[in-house]
C-alpha cells in the first residue's frame, strides 16, 4: 500500500454489517499522528500483510479492524485511500495490562520457548479477555451475513470463539504469526484451556510451520481433552459437531516489489554511499531486527567480538546492527537494550580505532528504501534468532540481492530455515559453530554464492505473500464450515 492518502479519523460511521471480508489484527495498517493544527491524521505503515490483503480488501469491499498503537479514545471507522478501517481504542490501563502485560510479557515469552520468563497475572488475563471481546464485537458489527473473517496473531486468540458465539453465519480463519510452543511449555499457561477453545472458534487455523500446527493439535488433546485426527479436531458446539483444521501456511513478503526497489538507481547509489561511509571495508556484516530477546542479537555480538579478537575476518570488517525500538516499556526489553549497548560499547572499545568502530549500532527504524540499500550493501546477512515464527528479514535480504551475490547466515530456529536451503544454517547457542559459519559465509567465492542465492531467490519470489494469502483464503473457503449459512 504505497499511497494512503492522509485522512482524518472518526468520520461518520454507519456501523453497517455489510463487509464481506473482514481482517482483524492487533495493528491497523496506519499510524495515528498529530497534524499541523493538532488534529488526528493517519499515516500509512505499510507491511507485508496489508500489501497481500489490499487487493482482496478492495475487491470484497473489506474492512480492517485494529488498534492504532497508542492509548486514546476509540477512533471508530474511517476511510483511508478507499480502505475501510475500524480503529479499536485502548485505555492506558489496557495498554499496560493487555498489550505490554498479557501479550508481550506473558504470551510472547511463553510462545518463544520461555527465553525470557513469562509472567502470569490474573489482572492481565482479564484485560486480555475484555480487549479480545471488543475486537470480536467490532468484527460482529461489520461483517455481512456469510462473510469471511480473518483473525491474526497471538494478541487475539479468543476472538474466533467470541465471534462465533455472536455470529454463527460467518466463516472464520485464524493465522498465528509466531511459533506455537510444545505442550510442556504451553501447559504452564493457567488459561491454556480457554486459549485453545478460543482458537477453535475458527474453521481453519494457520501456523508458520508444521511443527507449530502439531504442537497446537497436541494442546487440543491435552488441554481440552479433544480428539484430533490428522490435522482435524472435532469440536462440540452446543450439541453440534464441527471440524476445525490446523495446518502450516508459511508467510512471506512482497518479493517482486522489493527486488524492484533494490534495482532502483537511487537505492543502488545509496548502497554505495553506505559502503563508502563505512570506510570501504572488505566485508560488511549486517543484522536487522526489532530489539527483541528472541532475535539472538547478544549471541551474534559475542561471536563477532571473538572473531575480531582472533583476527579470523581480517581487519577490514564491520558489522552494521539495526535494532529498531520495540515494546520499550516492557522490562525484559529494557534489560536487553542495556545488555546490547554494553556489549557494543565493549567491542568498539576493545577493537576500534579512531574513525573505525567495528560495530555500527543503530537503535532506530528506517524507511523501506534505506533498508533495501542496507541489504544491498551487506556481504553477509546475520539472522540468528533463538526462536522466530518465520523471520521476514531473511526473505527481504534474499529478495534484494537481484545480482545473486551475498550470503545468509540463518538460525535453524526460524520458520525461514525450512525454506531457505541455500543459507548457512546455524544453532546460535553454539558460538563456535556460529563463528565458523560467519567465516565461511564471508569467504565463499562468487560461484558458490550465486548457486546458493539463486536457489533462495527462486523460493522467495515464487512463494510470495500474495500466494500465501491466496492459499490460506482458498483453504478457508474449502474448509468444512461451521457457519450456519441459512439466510438472515
Ligand atoms: C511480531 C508479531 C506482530 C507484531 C509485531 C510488532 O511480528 O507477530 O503481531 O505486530 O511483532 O510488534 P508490536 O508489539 O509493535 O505490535
Amino acid at each position: 500500500m504505497s499511497s494512503f492518502r492522509e485522512s482524518t479519523g472518526g468520520a461518520g460511521d454507519e456501523m453497517a454489517a455489510d463487509r464481506n471480508f473482514v481482517v482483524v489484527a492487533s495493528r491497523l495498517p496506519v499510524d495515528r499522528v498529530e497534524g499541523p493544527g493538532g488534529e488526528t491524521v493517519w499515516r500509512p505503515s505499510p507491511g507485508g500483510l496489508v500489501t497481500a490483503l489490499e487487493p482482496v480488501m478492495r475487491q470484497a469491499g473489506g474492512a480492517w479492524i485494529g488498534w492504532s498503537g497508542d492509548a486514546g479514545p476509540e477512533p471508530g471507522p474511517f476511510e483511508a485511500d478507499g480502505l475501510h478501517l475500524v480503529g479499536i481504542g485502548l485505555s492506558e490501563t489496557e495498554v499496560r495490562d493487555f498489550y505490554e502485560g498479557f501479550c508481550n510479557a506473558t504470551l510472547w515469552p511463553l510462545y518463544h520457548d520461555v527465553i525470557a520468563p513469562p509472567q502470569f497475572h490474573r489482572r492481565w488475563w482479564e484485560a486480555y479477555v475484555a480487549v479480545n471481546r471488543r475486537f470480536a464485537q467490532a468484527a460482529a458489527a461489520h461483517a455481512a451475513h456469510g462473510a469471511t473473517v480473518w483473525v491474526h496473531d497471538y494478541q487475539l486468540q479468543l476472538v474466533p470463539r467470541m465471534l462465533r458465539q455472536q455470529r454463527g453465519d460467518v466463516r472464520i480463519g485464524f493465522f498465528n504469526h509466531i511459533p506455537f510452543p510444545g505442550y510442556e511449555i504451553f501447559a504452564q499457561l493457567p488459561w491454556r484451556r480457554q486459549v485453545v477453545e478460543g482458537l477453535l472458534g475458527a474453521d481453519l487455523l494457520g501456523f508458520q510451520r508444521r511443527a507449530d500446527a502439531s504442537n497446537f493439535l497436541r494442546a487440543c488433546r491435552r488441554a481440552a481433552g479433544l480428539t484430533a485426527k490428522g490435522p482435524t479436531v472435532r469440536v462440540n458446539d452446543q450439541g453440534r459437531t464441527r471440524e476445525v483444521r490446523a495446518a502450516a501456511f508459511p508467510i512471506s513478503i512482497d518479493a517482486a516489489a522489493l527486488t524492484e526497489m533494490a534495482q532502483r538507481e537511487d537505492v543502488r547509489k545509496r548502497s554505495g554511499d553506505i559502503r563508502q561511509a563505512l570506510g570501504e571495508p572488505d566485508i560488511v556484516l549486517l543484522g536487522v531486527d526489532r530489539l527483541d530477546y528472541t532475535k539472538g542479537i547478544l549471541h551474534r555480538l559475542r561471536a563477532y567480538g571473538e572473531l575480531l579478537r582472533e583476527g579470523r575476518l581480517g581487519s577490514q570488517v564491520v558489522l552494521v546492527q539495526v535494532a529498531s525500538p520495540s515494546r520499550e516499556r516492557v522490562e525484559a526489553y529494557q534489560a536487553l537494550r542495556d545488555e546490547v549497548e554494553v556489549m557494543v560499547g565493549r567491542i568498539n572499545g576493545q577493537h576500534g580505532e579512531v574513525g573505525y568502530p567495528p560495530v555500527h549500532y543503530l537503535h532506530q527504524s528506517y524507511p523501506r528504501e534505506e533498508m533495501a540499500a542496507l541489504y544491498l550493501a551487506a556481504d553477509v546477512m546475520l539472522v540468528t534468532p533463538l526462536r522466530d515464527g518465520m523471520n521476514l528479514v531473511a526473505k527481504e535480504y534474499v529478495a534484494c540481492r537481484y545480482d545473486e551475490s551475498g550470503a545468509l547466515v540463518l538460525s535453524e530456529f526460524t520458520g525461514a530455515a525450512d525454506e531457505l536451503a541455500g543459507a548457512f544454517l546455524v544453532n546460535p547457542h553454539d558460538i563456535e559453530g556460529l563463528k565458523d559459519a560467519i567465516v565461511r559465509a564471508a569467504s565463499i567465492g562468487p560461484a558458490e554464492a550465486r548457486r546458493r542465492m539463486r536457489a533462495m531467490r527462486r523460493r522467495v519470489l515464487e512463494h510470495d505473500v500474495a500466494r500465501w494469502a491466496a492459499t490460506f483464503l482458498d483453504a478457508l473457503d474449502r474448509a468444512p464450515c461451521g457457519a450456519d449459512q441459512s439466510p438472515p
